[in-house]
């Protein structure tokens, strides 16, 4: 049935199309048909007309009435005529054979020309009538009229139009058999392709070779099956309860205990001297809250700039000192750096360079060839420690951020059978934005030396493809997100990042409120709202705080009942970019005070200065709302840690559109940093949200960070590469099989 309403969809277009042509074309073709017969009847008369003309010249000279009728009658039977007649100069009809049909009598005007032609209608049909002047010398004796029967032309055509209809059906039933057949077969051939794809594995599909008419589907029903895959694999890695045990028995069994590398510019450990002796910090990073609890888990060495003042004095010969200090679980290795190395690399190239190359926050790149240079030599060095560090030929090395574009090429060239895997933090941005840095293929080069890149988010991804795309020679396999270059392959996937969740925090959440009040000198019933950053530009803290200011414009009764709370720990101060963000908030801040303070009231509580986790912890839990209105962001973990402080499902998440955590918190008030009376209407919101509403968001928010933790972050990475690290052995032992064979033969 449903195959016979397919041929319908072709057999009754075609039918109606041929109808039409039948029914345009069918006066046409008539009307030649008539014209051609005419033509033929005036040339079959007029040969007669001569044929008779000698004659009729004799019998009618004579006046011999019986020749002339004998002639006549016997012209009518052998030459296909209706009747013939001859009519006198002056029109009257003197002979006639018998036929002739005297309603015709002799016709007007015939001694003008030598020869008319006219089609009469009589009585009995149409005929045709070709007068011939019969001359004798100049003197003109006669007419002679020769009448051929229209009627036979006329049925002629009927029997044309009859054939011409049934060719036209004929030709319409097999044009539709035909096409039904071919459209059939090409049917066939698409299912066939399209089952092909869907039921074969992602690589021998790709061999499948599929009609041309399918390929242009082929790409996006692979792209479509590969999410598909991706997304099952994603919920076989999210039905797992992540652990850190979790992890670490992934990582004996899917890596059967091989060495973990890890590669950062920030450490996780921070030394620093102090009057009162030496003291350990961590630093305020994201990157650092991520990989440290992977890092407890899977133990490993992590190899990271020394930057404390007092990190040389805690390391042993090797440069290694065990961390975390009071309950040391694995190995940092330290690497030093002059003044001028980490002024080029560190400040220069990753932070003026790469920073707001990958961010669009309007604050525009800078590139020196110095900081270049530094930067591959700072990576260089990197490499080398990744070598010395590594036990075997075929570690996993987990290389961290932008600082390090150069170095999964370098350390490839060295260990090429090390799995690396590679995390770029920050946003990666389109093409156009990325050509501007004059070193791009030589960091793209450096990217494609490992074995799995991962970004925040499928959008960073697909921006790197296509950066990538334009800028060098390389296959790129869209549905397969893999890019082979140089003989290599390196497979390009998002993992979002996230954070760990916390055990049970030390003071309740009312202790909480209550303490961080009493520290900033409010009372109980004051309304706060926090900002947990570093002071960076990209971080939307001037939008954040006039917000703020525009709040208070718009409900005056919030003055003197809110503030804001912005902990902003100093980073990167000795660029410019930095200083000038610094100044600028705190003359926001200090004008916006002065605007509505009164007494020691001040609705901005500016603190630029670092925060330990536990006290940062604090605030989280006592604050009514926290604001994340960063301009551009990879994730944001802010965000993520904010929900998981928030065990008494209260407080609500203000959350920047343009942070990769927006993407998976869709319960925050989401806003566009940018429109500041959005944030200002935001923040009322969120200050005035009823508790249940609260609840459930909260309780939704927290779900998702509790399952999609860091230890999932890491986890999938890990099972990806492990999975791409057996394909590799395999293929190894392959070429080696290979080899061996193709040695016999020779
Ligand atoms: O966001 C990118 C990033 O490298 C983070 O991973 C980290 O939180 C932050 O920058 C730290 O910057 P820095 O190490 O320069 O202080």
């Amino acid at each position: 049935m449903q195959s016979f309403r397919f041929s319908l969809r072709f057999i009754l277009p075609l039918a109606l199309v041929v109808g039409l042509f039948a029914y345009a074309v069918m006066p046409v073709v008539n009307d030649m048909t008539v014209r051609w017969f005419v033509r033929d009847l005036e040339a079959r008369s007029q040969m007669l007309a001569s044929a008779l003309q000698q004659p009729l010249l004799e019998y009618v000279a004579d006046k011999n009435q019986k020749k002339i009728r004998q002639l006549f009658d016997r012209s009518v039977q052998e030459g296909g005529l209706y009747a013939l007649g001859f009519c006198s100069p002056s029109g009257q009809l003197l002979y006639r054979s018998s036929t002739y049909p005297v309603v015709l009598g002799c016709r007007a005007g015939g001694a003008g020309s030598e020869t008319q032609r006219s089609l009469v209608d009589l009585p009995d049909g149409r005929v045709h009538v070709t007068e011939s002047q019969v001359r004798q010398g100049t003197e003109v004796l006669g007419q002679l009229i020769l009448v051929h029967d229209m009627r036979y032309i006329e049925r002629r055509t009927a029997e044309t139009q009859h054939y011409l209809i049934t060719l036209f059906a004929l030709l319409a039933v097999v044009i539709s058999l035909i096409t039904v057949f071919i459209a059939h077969l090409s049917w066939r051939g698409w299912i066939n392709a399209v089952k092909g794809i869907l039921h074969l594995d992602e690589r021998s599909s790709r061999s499948l070779s599929a009609p041309p008419e399918v390929q242009p589907l082929v790409g996006d029903l692979r792209a479509l099956l590969h999410e598909m895959r991706v997304d099952r694999r994603g919920e076989g890695v999210s039905a797992i309860n992540w652990t850190p045990e979790k992890l670490r028995s992934l990582l004996h069994d899917e890596l059967s205990g091989d060495q973990i590398l890890v590669v950062s510019n920030r450490e996780p450990y921070i030394h620093t001297r102090t009057p009162e002796g030496i003291e350990v910090r961590r630093p305020a990073s994201g990157l650092v809250t991520a990989v440290e609890p992977v890092m407890r888990a899977c133990s490993g060495t992590w190899i990271a700039h020394g930057a404390g003042t007092a990190d040389r004095e805690t390391v042993d010969a090797n440069d290694h000192v065990a961390v975390p200090p009071r309950k040391p679980s694995y190995t940092l290795r330290r690497v030093w750096l002059s003044k001028e190395e980490e002024q080029g690399y560190y400040y220069g190239f990753a932070n003026e360079g790469l920073w707001p190359l990958c961010h669009i926050a309007h604050v525009r790149p800078v590139f020196r060839t110095s900081d270049w240079e530094q930067y591959v030599a700072v990576n260089q060095r990197f490499a080398d420690a990744v070598i010395k560090e590594a036990h075997s030929e075929d570690p996993v090395v987990l290389v961290q951020d932008y600082h390090f574009a150069l170095l999964p090429r370098m350390v490839r060239e060295k260990l090429p059978r090390a799995t690396i895997i590679m995390f770029w933090h920050i946003p990666w941005p389109n093409p156009e934005s990325f050509g501007i840095c004059p070193w791009r293929e030589e960091i793209l080069e450096g990217l494609l030396g490992n074995t799995l890149l991962g970004f925040h988010t499928p959008f960073h991804c697909k921006n790197f493809l296509e950066t990538v795309d334009r800028y060098l020679e390389a296959r790129i396999e869209h549905e397969a997100s893999t890019i082979s270059y140089g003989g290599e392959l390196t497979e390009v996937e998002p993992y979002p990042i996230s954070i760990a969740w916390p055990d049970e925090f030390p003071r309740s959440v009312p202790d909480c409120r209550a303490d961080v009040r009493r520290e900033l000198g409010l009372s109980d019933k004051h309304l706060l709202a926090l900002g947990v950053d570093r002071l960076d530009y990209t971080k939307g803290i001037i939008e954040r705080i006039q917000a703020v200011e525009r709040v208070l414009e718009l409900y005056p009764s919030l003055i003197g009942h809110f503030s804001l709370v912005q902990i902003a720990a100093p980073s990167r101060s000795s660029l410019d970019e930095y200083q000038n963000l610094e100044s600028r908030v705190r003359a926001l801040a200090l004008r916006i005070n002065k605007r509505f303070s009164n007494g020691s009231y001040e609705p901005i509580i500016l603190k630029i200065e670092h925060y330990d986790s536990e006290d940062v912890n604090r605030y989280y839990r006592g604050a009514d709302v926290c604001m994340v209105t960063s301009l551009h962001d990879g994730m944001n973990l802010v965000a993520k840690e904010f929900v998981a402080a928030r065990d008494d499902e209260r407080g609500v998440l203000i959350l920047s559109q343009f942070t990769g955590a927006a993407r998976e918190l869709h319960e925050a008030l989401i806003i566009n940093p940018y429109h500041i009376e959005q944030g200002a209407e935001a923040l009322h919101r969120a200050l005035t949200m009823p508790e249940g509403e609260q609840r459930e968001r909260m309780r939704s928010m927290r779900i998702l960070v509790r399952d999609f933790n860091v230890y999932r972050w890491a986890g999938r990475m890990l099972i990806d590469a492990a999975r791409l690290r057996r394909r590799e052995r395999v293929t190894a032992r392959i070429h080696s099989q290979s080899r061996k064979a193709l040695r016999r033969v020779v």
